[in-house]
């Protein structure tokens, strides 16, 4: 496995020698290794990319302001493409706050996508509740530390099946979220709540899109997900059972074939 340094973002792993480029864009407040049960199953029909996003990973830049926009963190990824002289389109897969990203850079840089995976996520933009509670959030991140807001987050985020399976993934978070910059996790925070409303852009997405969600998962339902799928021209979705918010990370063996088969139909 490749590790290399890039400006804009931290711990970058490039695997796979041939094929598609597959970009993985984590979720909050994680880092790339949550796409670790991805990076070697899915090398030997892809190049894999798994990014730390801007405040998150052990060696990133921090945030460039009070607030890191989905559309700064869609700009990283653009200029991590070109870090790696990648000029082709790739296949973007982003989880939860890393789908708000590709669906930022989906609005910016449409032309660079040959491939969409939303995995987790959701279109809309916070409620004036969820805005609020999130700047609470950011306040106490920014007094405490992540660990706090991980070990509040870990219940949420797994079925409650998975957890008890595998004690480990709770531990893999915590780990995550403590390595994450306490202003990068704020900024995000602010970043998320100030994003835009998507939905409007799923019936313009011109490129093949997959969409990916745990049965269980209670932070993006998969009702939702159901209604994000019936927006977009000619999209699949593909419900994990057993899984919750981390369908990648609980179930990668379900998720990879996912994904595997939407690579292979491309
Ligand atoms: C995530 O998993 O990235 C977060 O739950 C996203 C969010 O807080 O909206």
């Amino acid at each position: 496995m490749n590790h290399r340094d890039v400006p804009n973002v931290t711990r970058i792993v490039v695997h796979g020698e041939s094929g598609p480029v597959l970009l993985l864009v984590h979720g909050f407040p994680l880092d790339g290794s949550m796409w670790d049960g991805q990076v070697d199953a899915m090398a030997s029909r892809c190049r894999v990319i798994a990014p730390d996003l801007r405040g998150f990973g052990r060696l990133g830049p921090p945030p460039l302001g009070e607030a890191t926009t989905m559309e700064q963190m869609a700009d990283d990824l653009a200029s991590l493409l070109d870090s790696l002289g990648i000029s082709e389109p790739v296949v973007l897969a982003g989880l939860s706050m890393g789908g708000y990203v590709a669906l930022a850079f989906c609005r910016k840089y449409p032309g660079r996508l040959a491939g969409l995976v939303l995995c987790d996520t959701r279109a809309a933009a916070d409620s004036p509740e969820t805005v609020k509670a999130r700047h609470e959030t950011a306040r106490r991140v920014l007094a405490e530390g992540t660990g706090p807001l991980a070990d509040g987050m870990i219940p949420r985020l797994f079925a409650a099946g998975s957890l008890d399976d595998r004690p480990e993934l709770a531990d893999a978070v915590r780990r995550m979220a403590l390595r994450a910059d306490r202003r990068g996790a704020a900024a995000a925070l602010l970043g998320m709540a100030r994003r835009e409303d998507h939905t409007g852009l799923l019936s313009h997405i011109g490129c093949p899109t997959l969409l990916v969600v745990g049965s269980e998962d209670v932070i993006t339902p998969p009702e939702e997900m159901r209604a994000m799928r019936d927006a977009i021209d000619g999209a699949r979705l593909v419900e994990i059972p057993d899984a919750g918010h981390m369908s990648p990370m609980e179930r990668p063996a379900a998720f990879n074939g996912a994904v595997g088969a939407f690579l292979a139909g491309l």
